[in-house]
């Protein structure tokens, strides 16, 4: 059987080394991950007016992390926390009250950006809101990516052995961790 992995990147810029490092992260996976990118870009600003009626972006949303095992954040960092189009994503995601899409879900958090600290920063936020939608956050290992351009193709490889070993054993561990929230919970 496979592992269906929603996965978002935080990013809207066209040239996002996030998105780079999604197609990296999705070349080196397991071969039984299969991923679907959640888009954020079109969702309108989210406001409590929709939860009895949401709009075609927010619906398909909320119905791809429902056909998902798993789920995966590729986001930069904004000044120090995560993008607001991340954030507006999750808050559809969370909502109509009671409809919250990211409960008991396995769930993993990775970044990069030209900063010496690779968004961390962000991740510790990331993580909070995540903990309070209740999702099940596999908390190590950690991954703060501080972007070489030199090291990955736009296609997504990864030149450097030391980073795709790395980032290998990083889905690796997503993967065991899928496995076993899924053992405890499985996904209705
Ligand atoms: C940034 N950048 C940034 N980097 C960082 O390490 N910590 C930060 O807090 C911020 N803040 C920040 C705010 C805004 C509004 C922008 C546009 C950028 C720089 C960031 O790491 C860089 O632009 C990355 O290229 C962003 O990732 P994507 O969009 O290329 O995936």
């Amino acid at each position: 059987s496979t592992f269906k992995v929603a996965y978002f990147v935080g990013s809207l810029s066209s040239t996002s080394i996030n998105r780079t490092l999604s197609r990296a992260l999705i070349a080196l996976a397991p071969q039984d991950f299969e991923f679907t990118e959640i888009p954020i870009g079109d969702l309108p600003l989210y406001s409590p007016d929709f939860d009895d009626d949401y709009p075609p972006e927010a619906r398909a949303l909320k119905e791809a992390l429902a056909a998902s095992d798993a789920v995966l954040f590729v986001t930069p960092e904004y000044n120090r926390s995560i993008p607001g189009a991340l954030k507006n994503a999750i808050d559809w995601a969370s909502r109509p009250w009671g409809q919250n899409s990211f409960d008991h879900m396995p769930a993993a958090v990775i970044g990069a950006s030209i900063g010496q600290i690779g968004t961390a920063v962000a991740q510790q936020s990331l993580r909070g809101v995540l903990s309070f939608c209740n999702a099940r956050q596999m908390t190590a290992p950690e991954a703060y990516i501080s972007f070489r351009p030199d090291v990955y193709t736009e296609s997504g490889e990864v030149t450097d052995k030391e980073t795709a070993d790395f980032l290998r054993n990083f889905m690796e561990e997503f993967r065991t961790h899928v496995e076993r929230v899924l053992t405890v919970i499985p996904r209705s």
